[in-house]
Formats: C-alpha cells, structure tokens, sequence
C-alpha cells in the first residue's frame, strides 16, 4: 500500500538535477524544494541557466540521466510535468492575431477546455488583472504592462498547483514594475499559489519571496537559499528598511561573486 504524501512534502523537490546541451553544462547537480503555497524566487548571473531550470521543471526539457525529480511526493520524468505546472516563459508569446481574452485562454483551450466557459472566466478576470474594456484589442495595441498582465492572466487561468514566472517584468520600466509587483502580491494572496519566480532583480527577488534563491555562475546549482522573514502584507516602504537592506546587501555580495565568476569565464582575465 502506498501512503498519501503527508503534508510535509513539499510540491516540488529536484535532487542532483543536470542538464547538458552538447558541449555547454548549463546545470550541474542541481537541488532545490518548494512548499506548498510558497513564493520562491531566483537570481543569477545571465546564461547561469535559470531558464533551463523552468524548461525541465515545465517538462519541455528532460534533465540528464541521473538526478531526481519529486511532484507532490513522487518521483517521475519531467515529461510527465508537461500540463501539470502553469508556465510564463522568458517572452510573453503572445499570439498577434489572437485578442486579449483569446490570448488569455490559450492553455486551456489547448488543454481542451470548453471555449465559451473558458471565455466567461476570462472576462470575469479582466478587472483582477487591470484589463477591463480591453478583451478585444489585440497585443499589438497594448502597453509592455498590459500584454505581461495578460500573458499572466494566461498564467492564472491555467489553474495549476504549480507556476512558474520567467522574468514576467523584465521588459518593464522601473514604477511600471513596482507597479506590477505589488499588483502580483495583491493577487496571490488571494488565489495562493505556489510560485517559483525568477528576476535579476535583487529588490524584487526580496520584496515578492518567501525565499530567495541565487544560483550559481554556469554550471548552475543553488548556491545559497535565504529565507525571508519580512511580514506579510508587504507595504512599499519595506524596501527602505534596515531589515530589507541588510538582506539585499547578502543577497547582492552572493550574486557578484558569481557574475564574476561568469564574467572571467567568457571575456578571460579581467583587464587591471
Ligand atoms: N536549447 C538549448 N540548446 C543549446 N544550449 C542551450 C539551450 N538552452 C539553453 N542553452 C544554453 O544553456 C545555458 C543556460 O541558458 P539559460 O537560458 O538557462 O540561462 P538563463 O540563466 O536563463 O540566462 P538569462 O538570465 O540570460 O535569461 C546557456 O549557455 C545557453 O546557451
Ligand atoms: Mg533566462
């Protein structure tokens, strides 16, 4: 008889994971685990192989023989991931000829869902994602924060136990972004998801997690996992604290030992 996973278990636990991509390793022995309900965020160095991380964990990539991966409890292939974790990828991919609520509903139309029901959720949504009168635009008449707030929405409304954020504001200016980070807090607090969040910025790495991890230079691992113990509501003051400075500080000198490392390895010596 197999016992139900107790409710220690965390959702996701990768052990010793690797990925190789012929000649470049861009993840070596690679571990990590993310609680239910958590808010985990990564940093790293460009290139540390973040991306390839979410791509495993999506079941779009399987790792390299040898590591091992746990959903709730179980191990499995990634493959088998694939559909059962919601994924923003690194760029919106939005489809241009589909409009907002369209674009919105793509994974569950793909996943089969019925249209019109898929539609009506969409459109209730809309005002939780600062869209309403917009279901009919298309992407190319939105604004960099409307088309990440509908490629999220995208997100969200394939209800899974697990999402995975590839720099969702990237592309965005600095009040746009803070904007939009405290607007992602506001809207997870209510739906409770788990996330796994990756960002190359340190304050919005401290601001959203629950725990912050940096990766290392390429081969990436998790090199330092630091948890954040800053309350919750987070208020838009909290980045000037002292608390909030002094983690940023640790967090920063952890990342630049490692951009350095990653900077030497492609440029060779640092000219004096
Ligand atoms: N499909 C692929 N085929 C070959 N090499 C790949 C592939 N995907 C990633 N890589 C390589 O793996 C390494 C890690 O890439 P990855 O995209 O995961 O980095 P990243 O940490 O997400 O970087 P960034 O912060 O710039 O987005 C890079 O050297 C990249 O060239
Ligand atoms: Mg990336």
């Amino acid at each position: 008889m197999t016992l139900p996973p107790s409710a220690a278990t965390p959702l996701l636990e990768l052990q010793g994971i690797s990925k190789t991509f012929g000649s470049v390793q861009a993840v070596r022995d690679l571990s990590l685990s993310v609680e239910e309900g958590e808010f985990v965020t990564v940093v790293g160095p460009s290139g540390c192989g973040k991306s390839t991380l979410f791509n495993m964990v999506a079941g779009l990539d399987e790792p390299d023989p040898g590591g091992i991966l746990r959903f709730k409890g179980r191990g499995c292939h990634a493959h088998e991931l694939l559909g059962r974790v919601s994924f923003m990828p690194q760029r919106d991919l939005l489809l241009p000829w589909r409009n907002v609520v369209d674009n919105a509903i793509l994974a569950n139309e793909i996943e089969g869902a019925n249209r019109a029901e898929a539609r009506a959720k969409a459109l209730r949504m809309l005002p939780e994602f600062g869209l309403t009168g917009f279901e009919k635009q298309y992407p190319h008449q939105l604004s960099g924060g409307m088309r990440q707030r509908v490629a999220l929405m995208r997100t969200f409304l394939f209800e899974r136990d697990l999402m995975l954020l590839d720099e969702p504001f990237g592309a965005l200016d600095a009040l746009t972004r803070t904007l939009m980070q405290r607007w992602l807090l506001d809207v997870w607090q209510r739906h409770r998801r788990t996330i796994l969040f990756i960002t190359h910025d340190v304050d919005e790495a401290i601001f959203l997690g629950d725990r912050v991890l940096v990766m290392s230079a390429r081969p990436g691992h998790v090199k330092h996992a630091r948890r954040v113990d800053l309350p919750r509501p987070r208020a838009a003051e909290l980045v000037t604290s002292p608390e909030f400075t002094a983690l940023k500080r640790e967090i920063l000198e952890a990342i630049e030992e490692e951009s350095m490392k990653s900077f030497v390895a492609s440029n060779g010596a640092v000219a004096a």
